[in-house]
């Protein structure tokens, strides 16, 4: 089994969400469970950014152990020092550089040439190695750069001593095939040895998560992702989607993490609630609608076994609580008994037939019927009215 590292960049990339800013305090916290879900590495923040970001940063270095601390990095020497200063505290701090090598990057924003972004990458690592022994180093709209160039870039910044080199699809703008090829094309081009490949994806088009999978079967090292996939615009590949389909494909990804799976919906719930990004009902995996099934003929099979609708088994992922069945008035009689047992009474055959057709009766009014309109029924026909 190959293991992937697991880079989790939901306190940077997450909280360059609009509208998101969390305290070092939630950030902390975020960290902790991030620490407790086992992934290998925590961007925390960007430490040039704000004395805020520093400080959040360099608390967590200080204070989570056991796991990799980095702080992103702009390819100065100020943005490289902060990064430095702040993550320094860490058992192993990395520093995360980035400059664009896109023509439309360089061009319009940075306003340089080839030459000097070329220039620009070897002195930035160089200095940032001088710091650190693990450096990053992200060509910033790699999807968008013409791939001659990339070849370039990466080899200055592997001969300057980077330790990863990141291709991100800054903009989601590839499909999964391209991206995988990008890696594939990379290794046949530049001697690599020791230096890991990592992938980075938005979700601009919906194909973060099918672009990092991609990545992986093209052999990369290490994933970027966030949890419940928060981020710039569309947001960042979702660490728990990644992370659920290697472990249930892992026959054909042939690859391993050191995830505990079993902390993702913990961490998924104190993400949405610091940020306060809602997890929508159907998102995979960690939505509340993940597991749950609503329709009789479903409900009907998974009564009788659960893999007949669900390949995921809830547990897995930390889900221990009964949520699976969802009555409405798509529901059957078995899934509704079974529930009326499991609030705890034991009715006569007749009580049973004539609570389900109220039951149903009261479904055309309400598009999702609760357990106390299912008692408030109960007492109905049990007390009269
Ligand atoms: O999407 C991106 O290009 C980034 C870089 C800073 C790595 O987030
Ligand atoms: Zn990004």
């Amino acid at each position: 089994m190959r293991h992937i590292q697991i880079f989790d960049t939901t306190l940077r990339d997450g909280e360059q969400s609009p509208g998101v800013s969390l305290t070092t305090g939630e950030k902390l916290e975020i960290a902790r469970q991030l620490a407790r879900l086992r992934v290998d590495v925590i961007e925390a923040g960007y430490a040039a950014a704000s004395p805020g970001d520093f400080a959040a940063v360099q608390t967590i270095a200080r204070e989570v152990k056991g796991v990799s601390i980095c702080s992103l990095a702009r390819a100065t020497e100020n943005d490289i020092m902060r990064a430095y200063e702040a993550c320094q505290p860490s058992d192993a701090p990395r520093i995360h550089l980035f400059l664009a090598t896109s023509d439309v990057h360089m061009q319009h924003k940075l306003r340089m040439t080839r030459d000097q972004v070329l220039q620009q990458v070897d002195s930035a690592v160089r200095f940032a190695r001088a710091k650190v022994p693990y450096v990053e180093f992200s060509a910033e709209d790699s999807g968008r750069t013409d791939f001659d160039f990339l070849v370039e870039v990466v080899k200055v910044a592997v001969a300057a001593g980077a330790s990863v080199i990141n291709l991100p699809d800054t903009v989601g703008y590839l499909l999964p095939h391209e991206y995988a090829q990008r890696f594939v094309r990379l290794r046949e081009r530049v001697d690599l040895g020791n230096v890991l490949l990592s992938a980075h994806c938005h979700d601009d088009l919906g194909l973060a998560v099918a672009n990092t999978l991609a990545a992986i079967e093209a052999s990369v090292d290490q994933v970027e992702v966030t949890m419940n996939g928060i981020g710039e615009r569309a947001g960042n590949a979702s660490l728990e989607e990644v992370a659920v389909a290697l472990k249930l494909r892992q026959e054909q990804y042939k690859v391993e993490t050191r995830l505990d799976l079993s902390q993702i919906a913990r961490t998924s719930k104190l993400v949405s609630r610091l940020t306060g990004m809602v997890v929508p009902a159907n998102k995979a995996v960690v939505g509340a609608n993940a597991f749950a099934h609503e329709s009789g003929i479903h409900q009907d099979g998974v009564l009788k076994e659960r893999t007949t609708y669900e390949i995921i088994n809830p547990e897995l992922v930390g889900i221990t609580e009964n949520k699976q069945l969802v009555l409405g008035k798509h529901s059957g009689r078995h899934a509704f008994f079974k529930h009326v047992e499991e609030l705890g009474y034991t009715l006569s055959d007749q009580d049973m037939q004539d609570l389900f057709k109220r039951f149903k009766d009261l479904c055309d009014k309400k598009k999702q019927v609760t357990d106390e309109d299912i008692l408030a029924l109960i007492d109905e026909r049990l007390y009269g009215e």
